[in-house]
């Protein structure tokens, strides 16, 4: 098995620059600090909004060259064109809703079908982009991943992670895994996130079909107290 990388999601460090119109927090110094720690790539969500990474976030991000860049995005043409222009490393596809706070779930696949087949089409003329899609631990919509010829999966830990802190996270965590191992005998990458903090990623971690953790909001939250270097270093220390 692939050692296990783990990626930052940065866009909270542009919501917090971005709350008081600053140009600080400097994202390029985000991005220096991840690399320091050895940090494997940077997450980011262009949303349509664009309420936490701008534009010329994301293009600074990639000329930048500082860590591989794994771009968030909705299968709409405007982001499509964006990511084909920029060709970051990776790209994910979500599911995207003006009112909500963060992505509430995984892709339909199976609704979404035609849209994906062209929207992936178009950016795997990009040969170098690695595609992913944001999906719940679901066999079918992992069949039909499959089908689309994506690179990975990233499975969608949200529910997960609320279960845990009511500590009735079984069925989910078993769930999670035995659709971690299903993608991973079916050639496809898998990656997980959202929701996952330093309480509850121990059990991701474990399943060793999983290859790839995204992280955001924890780390953001926990660096007040203890620093990005230091939260990196917990994280880390909990995947070694
Ligand atoms: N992975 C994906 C695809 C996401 O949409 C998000 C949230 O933007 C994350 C990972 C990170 O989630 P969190 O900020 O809860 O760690």
């Amino acid at each position: 098995m692939k050692k296990l990388s783990l990626g930052v999601n940065i866009d909270h460090f542009a919501t917090l620059r971005n709350q008081r119109k600053e140009v600080y927090i400097d994202l390029i110094d985000v991005a220096k600090t991840l690399k320091k720690m050895d940090v494997n790539s940077i997450t980011v969500h262009l949303r349509e909004d664009r309420r936490h990474i701008k534009d010329n976030d994301l293009e600074n991000l990639v000329k930048a060259n500082i860590l591989p860049i794994n771009l968030e995005m909705a299968p709409t043409n405007e982001m499509k064109k964006i990511c084909k222009t920029l060709s970051p490393f990776a790209c994910c596809i979500v599911p995207e809703k003006r009112s909500e706070l963060t992505t509430e779930g995984g892709l339909d696949v199976k609704n979404n079908l035609s849209n994906l087949e062209s929207i992936l089409f178009d950016i795997k003329q990009k040969k170098q982009i690695r595609t992913s899609l944001f999906i719940e631990p679901d066999m079918n919509q992992i069949k039909l991943a499959k089908k689309l010829g994506v690179n990975a999966i990233e499975i969608h830990t949200g529910k997960y992670s609320n279960l845990f802190e009511e500590g009735k996270y079984n069925n989910e965590l078993k769930k999670i895994t035995e659709a971690a191992n299903f993608a991973h005998n079916l050639g496809l990458e898998v990656h997980a996130g959202h929701g996952l903090n330093l309480r509850n990623v121990k059990n991701i971690i474990d399943i060793k079909s999983i290859s790839e953790l995204n992280i955001g909001y924890s780390i953001v939250a926990q660096s007040i107290f203890s620093g990005l270097e230091n939260v990196i270093k917990m994280y880390k220390k909990l995947m070694n």
